[in-house]
């Protein structure tokens, strides 16, 4: 192919590259490939010395047009990107970019509907250390070192001089609290507490509990059930149906566990309740006489009762999470549902 023919190739390839780009940054990539330092023109024109002096100058002239009409070609359409970036930039009418927003843990979202419930029926909220003394989480709640009750709960034992363990349950700061209360008292206990279990879909180590205790004149085990059932019935709605069963807890007499009619299949039986219709919510009963003197509460005269759930639990049902283990995973696709 000739000289000239190649020059008028190259040209109309670059004028077609310079008139079909479509920003700034396909334009400088066109203008590289043809008029850059080691573009194509460029190399074309470096060979014009080699050429049979008759044409040399013919030729020359020739590509110094088509270099210049390009360089133009090239230069309009660059104001013509710049100035449409330009309005772009400073168009006041484009929304702006979302700021990116934190999200409260549900189990935070829980814990504070908890605390706002309760203190609308005029408790107080206290809490108490996680490294708790034997004698508070178990001996002072009616649970000798020899008594098999203390099998019921599995314990994290801390090593070293004075006896300590993880908490497990936020029992022990019914204790706690009423080393500096009198009667009347109405308290609640939010609080994480530790199992030394195996962890699975509905088992956690780490949990969180919500302990409720009120002593006073003539406290009933009624009066137990409705303060239960209005909690209930503000967390979840007014189709809340409760139940209470008899149970065993060292701490308590009579003791109970208090059911809730499933709010997924309402009493028919699903896998969430495990086909039973009922979800158990909670441990109580009326504070034992024994735990009322380790209170130096004469139990004579005052009667309270006491209440504790797993606030894991709560959290699970309320906001449709499958799967403890997501909830402390920490991982911010759970996060961001919430
Ligand atoms: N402390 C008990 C538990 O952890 C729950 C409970 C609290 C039961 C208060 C009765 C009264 O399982």
């Amino acid at each position: 192919m000739s000289f000239e023919e190649q020059l008028n190739r190259i040209a109309d390839e670059a004028e077609k590259a310079f008139s079909s780009a479509t920003d700034g940054a396909s334009l400088v990539n066109a203008e590289k490939r043809f008029l850059g330092r080691k573009g194509s023109l460029t190399v074309l024109i470096k060979q014009l010395p080699g050429i049979p002096t008759a044409d040399r100058s013919r030729l020359g002239a020739i590509a110094n047009t088509k270099k210049q009409t390009l360089e133009s070609l090239a230069r309009k359409q660059q104001q013509k990107f710049a100035s449409t970036q330009s309005v772009r930039r400073f168009d006041p009418t484009i929304p702006g970019k979302p700021a990116r927003r934190g999200h409260i843990h549900p189990l935070t979202q829980t814990i504070r509907r908890i605390v706002e419930i309760f203190r609308t029926m005029g408790f107080e909220i206290v809490e108490g250390p996680e490294v708790e003394l034997e004698k508070y989480n178990f001996d002072l709640l009616n649970i000798p070192a020899d008594h098999p009750a203390r099998d019921l709960q599995d314990t994290f034992y801390i090593a070293g001089g004075e006896k300590r363990v993880l908490r497990t349950h936020t029992s022990p700061v019914q204790l706690r609290a009423m080393e500096t209360r009198r009667p009347p008292v109405r308290l609640i206990v939010p609080g994480r507490v530790y199992r030394h279990e195996a962890t699975d879909a509905s088992h956690e180590s780490a949990l969180f509990q919500c302990e409720g205790l009120v002593i006073d004149r003539g406290i009933k085990l009624t009066d137990l059930f409705g303060t239960i059932a209005a909690f209930l019935k503000t967390l979840f709605g007014a189709d809340v149906h409760t139940r209470a069963q008899a149970s065993y807890f060292p701490f308590v007499e009579p003791g109970a566990e208090i059911a809730m009619r499933c709010l997924i299949c309402r009493g028919k039986g699903c896998s969430v309740c495990k086909k039973t219709g009922w979800l158990e919510m909670m441990g109580c009963g009326m504070v034992h006489p024994t735990v009322l003197r380790n209170m130096k509460i004469d139990p004579k005269h005052f009667s309270g009762f006491a209440f504790g759930m797993g606030i894991d639990r709560l959290m699970m049902l309320k906001y449709g999470i499958p799967d403890v283990r997501l909830s402390q995973s920490g991982d911010p696709r759970f996060l961001k549902q919430f």
